[in-house]
């Protein structure tokens, strides 16, 4: 395929190999195609910027496509809603660790995200008088805090697969070119600390191209599967988190991990809080509505972190149910099967396929399960990405945006509500695009990159290919897996976490034993595995040296020595830095953003978080 300015090159030497290399240039190089990537291309191409999109997989298989419930905007159509509720629960839910004045922007730009969508031909399930449909979700109130909002609008509970697939279809149309089941192998940064572009590997051929652009977006999404148990799929892997660590920037927050309450017992697949929202509800073995305990107003529809450590308390007390008493059931067989049929359809496959229940008759077994990331890299609400220096603690970087998951924007701060993701992913994808068009000037002349760009993604990819260690990959991933999911879960303890450290750190190390026996570019699943898991290491030792710092229970990070929040002492932003030579980590810290953008909404007070 001819590209927007692509030529083919001479060969680098490369520690005695070498490898042909196709140079592309674009203005905008957007790495995912997920909905936050597919948002932003379609936004920077419709500016006239010549726009690519990258994407390890078909675009329309990008994780976004198994978002069940819905996703959020005040619209009111069920009822009284205004976007400042919406931001009062998103920093309520955060726990005073979301920047307020990037709240605000997502919460205040949601309605017309939505209806951008809606224009763009997104199935939403509709009212009986034709509007968009809302569901009520954990965690989103009306009158800041009095009521219960129906805010997270719904196409059944397949909310992200219509906005995919309605965002390909909106990103070919105005001409974004796509390369398809390309792997990013690492970032291009100049010797002035600017982000040039990325180097890639062409999965079905082998051939090796190298993207010079004058903004680079990462959308790549998080890294779920570095735990044994997630909804993720196995292609979340964060691997522009880990681009960003090994160019010499930082993550932000990676300690805080969120466990959706509903993973399907022992297959993990999501069964989304929607189905709560419809009126479903979980119950111990002694057949127990115990979230009336634990959240006496919000009941069932606490936010996720609350549902989870309640869930996870009712187990360690000996009321789990099953056989090993080791899980919880979901109850939905109450519901009118008009409701099932209408508004869960999904999931009622994902219960007969994954355990074996017809949800109408009996309950679904499930188990909090890892979900999402709320670290990532650090941004500003524009999408640029922000590093530390010289004490400055928003410099941004000049070349490089980050979005959806891979970013810590930080709208979620320490928790995130459901069904703040998808809107997260199109209001700042939309807010990348504004930036990417007020900023440049398309086809701008770009300076030449230096000759030995691409060595250091290439030597990164010799160094598995040529790989000559005795551990396969996928004994490795599971070792990694199984640390986290011990080490690192709902609840956490400074001993449980120094070991979690000891063990992350050998892990780590024991990379280089790594056995890669195909040597082929084309087509080669061990040697991408090789690459992803080396990807999601480095975000594991993170987010275990995160949270083996914090001391203090905040959010998704829950102490079982540091039980209360402390926001003397930590309401900050976890920062952490990688040496990958010397595998060792640095942590530092910088402000939460506690203003507002606008005087439309005063900065909302730190105050005890109940449900
Ligand atoms: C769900 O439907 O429960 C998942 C959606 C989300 O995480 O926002």
């Amino acid at each position: 395929m001819a590209t927007n300015g692509s030529s083919a090159q001479g060969a680098p030497a490369l520690g005695g190999k070498a490898y042909p290399i196709t140079d592309h240039t674009f203005d905008v190089v957007v790495v995912g195609a997920g909905g936050a990537g597919l948002r932003a291309s379609v936004g920077c191409a419709q500016a006239g910027l010549r726009t690519a999109c990258i994407s390890k997989v078909f675009p329309t298989r990008s994780h976004t496509v198994a978002a069940q419930g819905g996703i959020s905007a005040a619209l009111g159509n069920m009822g009284p809603d205004d976007w400042r509720w919406h931001m009062y629960d998103t920093v309520k839910g955060s726990d005073w660790l979301g920047d307020q004045d990037a709240i605000e922007y997502m919460c205040r730009h949601a309605p017309a995200a939505v209806y951008e969508l809606d224009h763009w031909g997104v199935p939403f399930s509709r009212t009986e008088v034709g509007k968009i449909y809302q569901r009520p979700f954990g965690g989103m109130t009306t009158e800041f805090g009095k009521g219960v909002a129906q805010r997270t609008c719904a196409a059944a509970d397949r909310t992200g697969h219509a906005i995919l697939h309605t965002l390909y279809g909106q990103a070919l149309k105005a001409k974004c070119q796509f390369f398809i089941e390309y792997f990013a192998i690492d970032l291009i940064r100049d010797a002035e600390g600017a982000v040039r572009g990325v180097v890639c590997l062409k999965l079905d051929d082998g051939t090796i191209h190298r993207f010079r652009a004058q903004i680079t977006i990462l959308a790549t999404g998080g890294y779920g599967r570095a735990y044994f148990s997630a909804t993720s799929a196995h292609t979340c892997t964060g691997d522009g988190n880990a681009m960003a660590l090994r160019a010499g920037l930082p993550l932000q927050d990676m300690e805080f991990v969120q466990f959706h309450p509903t993973g399907i017992y022992g297959a993990g697949c999501l069964i989304t809080e929607g189905a709560r929202g419809e009126g479903g509800y979980l119950v111990n073995s002694e057949g127990e509505r115990f979230m009336e305990r634990y959240a006496p107003h919000a009941k069932d529809l606490a936010s996720r972190d609350v549902v989870s450590r309640a869930m996870t308390m009712e187990i360690r007390e000996g009321r789990g149910v099953g056989k090993n008493k080791d899980h919880i059931f979901l109850h939905l067989d109450h519901l009118d099967p008009k409701v099932l049929h209408e508004r869960l359809p999904g999931i009622s496959d994902s219960a007969r396929i994954f355990a074996g229940v017809d949800l109408s008759k009996e309950p679904i077994p499930v188990l909090p399960t890892v979900h999402y990331n709320m670290g990532g890299i650090p941004t500003n609400y524009h999408g640029e990405v922000l590093t530390k220096v010289d004490g400055d603690p928003d410099a941004t970087v000049p070349g490089l945006m980050a979005l959806g998951e891979a970013a810590c924007v930080s709208v979620h701060g320490a928790n995130r509500l459901g069904s703040n993701s998808l809107i997260d992913l199109v209001v700042f994808g939309r807010a990348a695009g504004l930036r990417a068009a007020e900023t440049l000037k398309p086809g701008d002349r770009q300076p030449e990159l230096a000759k030995d760009s691409a060595e250091f993604p290439l030597s990164r990819l010799d160094r598995f290919r040529y790989a000559k260690g005795k551990t396969p990959t996928a004994a490795l991933r599971l070792n990694m897996q199984l640390v986290m999911q011990t080490n690192c879960a709902v609840f956490r303890t400074g001993e449980v976490l120094a070991e979690g450290k000891e063990k992350i750190h050998a892990a780590w190390r024991s990379g280089a034993d790594v056995s890669v026996t195909d040597r082929s570019l084309i087509w080669n699943s061990d040697l991408v595995e090789t690459l992803e898991y080396d990807n999601l290491i480095v975000q594991a030792v993170v987010t275990m040296e995160g949270a083996a710092n914090r001391l203090e229970s905040r959010g998704a990070h829950a102490r079982e020595d540091y039980p209360k929040r402390d926001d003397v002492n930590w309401m900050k932003h976890t920062l952490t830095w990688i040496d990958p030579v010397e595998q060792t980590v640095a942590i530092d810290y910088r402000p939460v953003h506690a203003y507002t953008m606008s005087n439309d909404i005063g900065y909302i007070e730190p105050k005890a978080r109940v449900y």
